[in-house]
């Protein structure tokens, strides 16, 4: 058989999981990275000057490296820019979802209109797209409310707001200030939703969906959920929360018609499509959309899948999702990320990270490292390192977990202990 060699267009924890699943699959060759991190370039050779969204870059990288079968694109930006688009414009296979269709991330405004036309259950809402008739609208409704950014602002830009001042606030600063810039030209503004979170992630090739194990994210910075939002400080699969009886519901109610409806709007969606749920009791709404694999809930997820992550893409690609074979571990898989400190404000880079010797059977997935001049692993973003465990129960995955985290240390490292 010959090996079939893989770009991926990224350089987080989620594509170092990404990296990592691939490598297992009998008929991957060379894996190369886009930009990567030092994690990614232990199994992969990794390309840090070149970013995920210079396209004429990646395309310059893969006029030069014709050997290359496939091109996996992970991350929201260039999603949303058309890298898969430009890509397949080109000559190239990639996988991921085109600019049309991740839409349902990259807009809110779209997918809550989406949702409204094709009777997916979300959270009542508004859009506007003038700051006055917002500020109106305001006046006569009821707090908590959540003010939207239309765009995408690196999770920053959801504020939930309790008081008319607060909602007045984020008016003023999402349209006003334009602190998302182009992404607040629009807002959506809706009904506070109460429940528990899960995140389903589904493969996806257009016409057929098939649900990933569930999983929770921890976005708040801090214990018992507090302080403030960041990218995930730490996840497992499956979610203990979720009542598993309710997932021919949500495939009925929510997902098939979103894969339908995506057909029907002549924007087929393929590749990874994310469903952030908000359930009470066995009332469940969509809370939002996104185009990809979530971080950190792939580092969690991923590692439960059996067989081969190439074969499952390719059937994507092609069309042929209902031929893939999908099983996954019944065991769990919990994930704790190591921050620097003060995250997700200010922070310092650059700190030098002691590891010291994790068990076997812990995965270390890389989210901002890179090697000094030295080859000392240093920090390099908000989110380091995710410590990764797999076990029979959440409990045991959970110790064997945060006993490795233990063995690793860099100056300011921020962790939740409650994952
Ligand atoms: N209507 C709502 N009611 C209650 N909480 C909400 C509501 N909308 C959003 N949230 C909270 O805000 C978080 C972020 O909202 P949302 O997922 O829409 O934003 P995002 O910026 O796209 O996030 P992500 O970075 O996860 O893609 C949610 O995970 C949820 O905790
Ligand atoms: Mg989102």
């Amino acid at each position: 058989m010959t090996k079939k060699d893989i770009l991926i267009i990224g350089g987080g924890g989620r594509e170092h999981a990404i990296a990592w699943k691939l490598k297992q699959g009998e008929s991957v060759g060379k894996l190369y990275c886009i930009p990567g991190n030092a994690g990614i370039a232990e199994i992969a050779e990794c390309r840090p000057d070149i970013r995920a969204t210079d396209f004429d870059g990646i395309l310059n990288f893969l006029r030069e490296h014709r050997n290359i079968y496939m091109t996996v694109v992970a991350p929201d930006d260039p999603l949303a820019l058309g890298l898969v688009n430009v890509l397949t414009e080109n000559g190239f296979r990639a996988f991921g979802p085109t600019k049309e269709a991740a839409i349902l991330e990259s807009s809110k405004v779209f997918s809550k209109n989406f949702m409204k036309k094709y009777g997916i259950p979300t959270a009542e809402f508004e859009t506007f797209s003038a700051p006055a008739d917002a500020l109106n609208y305001i006046k006569a409704v009821k707090f908590p409310r959540v003010v939207k950014a239309d765009g995408l602002a690196l999770g920053k830009g959801v504020l939930i707001c309790e008081t008319l001042s607060d909602a007045e606030g984020a008016v003023r600063g999402i349209m006003a200030d334009r602190r998302f810039g182009k992404a607040g030209d629009n807002i959506v503004i809706e009904e506070f939703l109460r429940g528990y979170e899960v995140s389903i992630l589904a493969f996806c090739d257009g016409a057929t969906v098939v649900p990933m194990v569930s999983s929770q994210d921890h976005k708040r910075a801090l214990d018992g959920d507090k302080g403030d939002n960041t990218g995930g400080m730490g996840a497992f699969a499956p979610s203990v929360k979720f009542d598993k009886t309710l997932l021919p519901r949500i495939m009925r109610d929510i997902i098939a018609p979103t894969v339908r409806g995506m057909d029907k709007e002549g924007r087929p969606f393929k590749g990874v499509l994310y469903f952030g749920l908000m359930i009470d009791g066995d009332d469940v709404k969509v809370l939002e959309y996104n185009a990809r694999f979530g971080d950190p809930e792939t580092q969690s997820v991923l590692p439960l899948l059996r067989g081969d992550l190439l074969d499952i893409f390719d059937k994507i690609i092609d069309g042929k999702l209902a031929d893939a074979k999908i099983e996954w571990e019944d065991k769990t898989c919990l994930c704790v990320m190591l921050a620097s400190g003060g995250y997700p404000k200010d922070y310092e880079t650059g700190k030098p990270i002691a590891v010291g010797g994790p068990d076997n059977d812990i995965l270390l997935f890389h989210s901002g490292t890179r090697r000094g001049v030295d080859g000392a692993l240093l920090t390099a973003g908000g989110r380091v390192l995710g410590v990764t465990a797999v076990a029979d129960n959440l409990n045991a995955a959970r110790a064997k977990a945060y006993a490795n985290v233990g063995r690793i240390s860099f100056d300011k490292m921020h962790y939740r202990k409650d994952i």
